[in-house]
């Protein structure tokens, strides 16, 4: 097993974390409704829940957190951040917002109506459940080989280009106020997505007068795999690889807290001017001022840098190569995992591994819930906790094609020695795999049920 690059930085301020023991992590667990979002952050070691927010700022975020403008309105925070949206993305207008959900709440509460469509490829559950609150219908329209974890597809966050046509035609263009991609498609492994396709996805949309918005949380990430994978791009730059996918888009919302490696942050940017308008109005109500959006300047001066470190080359190379380790160490331990790995996380195919627990038991709670009490670890399930959902139609239980476990690398945070640790609790799971068991929800609200559901083991 090859090592991964080595940090591209030296580690200048520590947090302590620890371990506590066993009967410790159980009576946690226990308390906690056997829900991961629930435990203390305190009693857990390595903390793999989410990239989301968690990533280490560098010296010069935090030199430019102290520049901050807080000014109501006008900052220069806000122009300085206004200057990186517009290099990078291109896009005229922009609101920051204080995370990614926020930039799609406003564009759901702009656009969509009862019974819409949204196709994707596929919906992030914030995006998703943003759309279904609004009364639209979230589609994810993702190539097949998606679902299939050991087809080794370059870019299999894809979306089905004769899907996406035909979906269209059926429903009809009116029917559907905006389309959407996910760079790279974290619901579907942290995939990336080619920039044929998305030259391909917005040629579609536009062809029929949809306006195409990219979630471009883990662009970044998603350039860099189209360097790597993509022969025509192999000359370019990062940055030169994000202008012209983002030339193909009419918009783009983003959760900064992810490839702008800050803790809190999100933006929604449009070129159109008339959009525009009614998302101030909307921000107004809800977030704040279009010059701070729900930040404080501090937070858009560390964005507007973090954007510019979350396209360096080597950075990137030690950031995806650091996840593709963890993912080999895992598979070695005889772990299936979706191959080949995304960008920021590793997704464990807890289905695969635990055949005996069936999928309305739970699988992936159960090997999340045991990461926790083997080795201190937390992960995330994305499976039937987090995206089974009943049919508008006919109220029938929708499952997802795969019950997953994503443990999610927060950027710049743990080194090659804390991944090595969690292969060896996975391997340690691996041996009594048979002796796991499933869970019962004892509660659950209706929409985005994971983040506060509550469990019994059975
Ligand atoms: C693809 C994608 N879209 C949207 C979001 C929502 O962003 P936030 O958590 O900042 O609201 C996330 C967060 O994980 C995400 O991964």
């Amino acid at each position: 097993m090859q090592n991964h690059p080595p940090e591209p930085f030296r580690i200048k301020m520590i947090e302590p974390i620890h371990l506590i023991p066993r009967a410790e992590r159980e009576a946690a667990m226990k308390q906690a409704g056997y829900n991961l979002f629930a435990l203390s952050a305190e009693n857990v070691y390595i903390d793999l829940l989410t990239d989301s927010g968690t990533g280490a700022m560098s010296q010069s975020q935090w030199a430019a957190m102290m520049e901050g403008d807080e000014s109501y309105a006008g900052a220069r925070s806000f122009y300085r951040l206004k200057e990186s949206v517009r290099d990078i993305f291109g896009f005229e207008y922009f609101v920051p917002t204080h995370q990614g959900r926020a930039a799609e709440n406003i564009l759901s509460a702009i656009l969509v109506k009862p019974n819409c469509y949204i196709p994707s490829n596929m919906h992030f559950d914030t995006t998703d459940a943003n759309i279904r609150a609004r009364g639209g219908r979230p589609t994810n329209l993702v190539i097949k080989e998606a679902f299939d974890i050991s087809v080794h597809h370059p870019f299999k966050g894809n979306m089905d280009i004769p899907e996406l046509r035909k979906f269209i035609q059926e429903v009809g263009a009116k029917n559907i106020p905006f389309g959407c991609i996910t760079i790279t498609n974290n619901a579907g492994g942290g995939q990336p997505v080619s920039l044929e396709n998305i030259q391909q996805v917005s040629e579609n949309y536009h062809e029929f007068g949809i306006p195409f918005f990219i979630d471009a949380c883990r662009y970044a990430e998603n350039c860099y795999f189209i360097k790597q994978r993509e022969e025509q791009y192999k000359s370019k730059s990062i940055l030169e690889i994000a202008r012209e996918i983002f030339l193909l888009a009419d918009g783009a919302f983003m959760s900064a807290k992810k490839d702008a490696i800050v803790n809190i942050g999100g933006f929604l940017a449009m070129r159109d001017e008339d959009l525009y308008q009614n998302v101030c109005k909307e921000l107004i109500l809800r977030e704040g001022f279009p010059t701070y959006g729900g930040l404080a300047g501090r937070d858009l001066d560390a964005i507007a840098v973090g954007l510019r470190e979350g396209l360096d080359e080597e950075y990137l190379s030690y950031r995806i190569n650091q996840t593709a380790y963890l993912a080999e160490s895992v598979k070695i331990a005889g772990i299936p995992v979706i191959e080949p790995p995304g960008g920021h996380a590793i997704y464990i195919d807890a289905g695969g591994l635990l055949p005996h627990i069936p999928q309305m038991d739970f699988p992936g709670q159960a090997l999340s819930a045991a990461l926790y009490l083997e080795g201190g670890i937390r992960g995330v399930e994305m499976g039937s906790v987090m995206f089974a959902h009943p049919d508008p139609d006919t109220g029938e239980v929708i499952s997802p094609k795969l019950e997953l476990v994503r443990l999610a690398i927060p950027r710049r945070v743990y080194t090659q020695s804390h991944l090595d640790y969690v292969v060896s609790i996975l391997q340690s799971i691996y041996q009594k795999r048979d002796a796991l068991r499933g869970y019962r929800i004892t509660y659950a609200p209706e929409l985005l049920r994971h983040f506060t559901a509550r469990f019994e083991p059975l």
